[in-house]
């Protein structure tokens, strides 16, 4: 392919920030080698922007230089390769303060600075609603950036899918097969955890396709009296086991969700109601019940080949943007094609699951119970 010059770029940096998510590898690969198709020298920032904002951590530099080689054979590869925090957000960085205490201080025009003394021209920067936010405060500061969604949440408004989500739900379908067995086996509840912050996409998609018994979500407070009279109708029926999947947002009706960290600098960590409802279902029911977490387990592995084509799709997509002067938007998903929304707009609203969606109602219409 002819090499042309993008709109007065030499260099350009990619970064990914927030927790990773199957898919980042292909679209650093997509970015690097479409970059160097333009004629672009491609660097990585470690973890984040970590890289040049606390230099002193990276005795080998806190820049990765990305060519061919470094990008080869990583397309379904998990994790990142340059690295990503959900720590030390620069907008609201830890700071001590002259009283002795901490807190939040916006920092991003250190963030400026740096990409300037390191003659970065433009940014992709990669990431959820946390690092798009920190993507739209630099392009409100005139760093040309463009954002590419990622999060296994799938919770961004502005684009109909984010990669990342499509391998968490498949891995926990699968583990949801493999959990009715053993539930059967010993006729037991089995209350499955997992991720998704305050959207209920990955519990919902991937409880009604692993054909969950009820599924609990943020957006539905849920009353456990309903979860086990669905539990003691089964059992009427000679059905003597139970598959609850339950997102770690979900929160009982007038209570909140379970958060098990609060930190200076990074958003709350949610965890433990897979476990309380597990309790709770065995006391109400009388059965034996057990919880898994599924966790991190979401976020790693193999990208499905829908999150792989995402991910090249978006990070090919990013570059075509800086190319045509673009700068201040994020890469969305629109099938069948992809576009360009301004971050302003991307990070306005946490995209929920609506509670008339038609996945939703078809969950109600296979007498899947949703705890309301
Ligand atoms: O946003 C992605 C996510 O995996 C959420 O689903 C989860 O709440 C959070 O990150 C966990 O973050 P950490 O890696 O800090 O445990």
């Amino acid at each position: 392919m002819a090499r042309k010059r993008g709109p007065g770029i030499r260099r350009i940096a990619i970064n990914t920030g927030g927790g990773d998510a199957p898919g980042l590898n292909a679209v650093i690969r997509a970015v690097v080698l479409t970059g160097y198709n333009h004629g672009w020298e491609v660097v990585g920032i470690r973890d984040g922007y970590n890289g040049i904002f606390t230099p002193e951590q990276y005795p080998d530099g806190g820049l990765m230089p990305l060519n061919r080689d470094s990008v080869r054979g990583i397309t379904h590869v998990g994790g990142t390769i340059i690295g990503t925090t959900n720590r030390g957000n620069p907008m609201k960085y830890p700071t001590p303060m002259p009283d002795g205490t901490m807190a939040e201080v916006d920092r991003t025009d250190d963030i400026v600075r740096a990409l300037a003394a390191h003659s970065i021209d433009a940014v992709v920067a990669v990431g959820g609603d946390g690092s798009l936010t920190i993507a739209n405060a630099l392009a409100k500061k005139g760093v040309r950036i463009v954002g590419v969604p990622k999060t296994i949440d799938n919770d961004l408004s502005q684009t109909v899918l984010t990669f990342g989500f499509d391998t968490a739900v498949s891995f926990a379908t699968e583990c949801l097969d493999r959990l009715h067995s053993t539930a059967e086996a010993h006729r037991r509840i089995m209350v499955v955890e997992v991720m998704g912050r305050y959207a209920g996409w990955i519990a919902l998609n991937a409880g009604v396709s692993g054909t969950a018994d009820a599924i609990l979500i943020p957006e539905i407070p849920y009353d456990l009296r309903t979860v086990a009279a669905k539990i003691r109708q089964r059992s009427g029926a000679g059905r003597n086991f139970a598959i609850v999947v339950v997102a770690e947002g979900a929160r009982p009706k007038g209570g909140r969700h379970s958060v098990i960290e609060t930190r200076l600098g990074a958003a709350e960590r949610l965890g433990g109601i897979g476990e309380r409802v597990s309790r709770e279902l065995a006391e109400m029911t009388g059965r034996e019940s057990r919880h898994v977490v599924l966790g991190h387990l979401l976020r790693g592995g193999t990208p499905t080949t829908f999150d792989r084509l995402l991910s090249l799709r978006f990070g090919a997509a990013a570059v075509r943007a800086l190319a045509e002067g673009r700068t201040g938007v994020m890469v969305a998903l629109d099938p069948p094609t992809v576009r360009y929304v301004p971050l302003a707009r991307a990070t306005r609203r946490m995209k929920t699951v609506p509670l008339d969606c038609d996945t939703v109602r078809t969950a109600r219409e296979l007498e899947i119970c949703l705890g309301d």
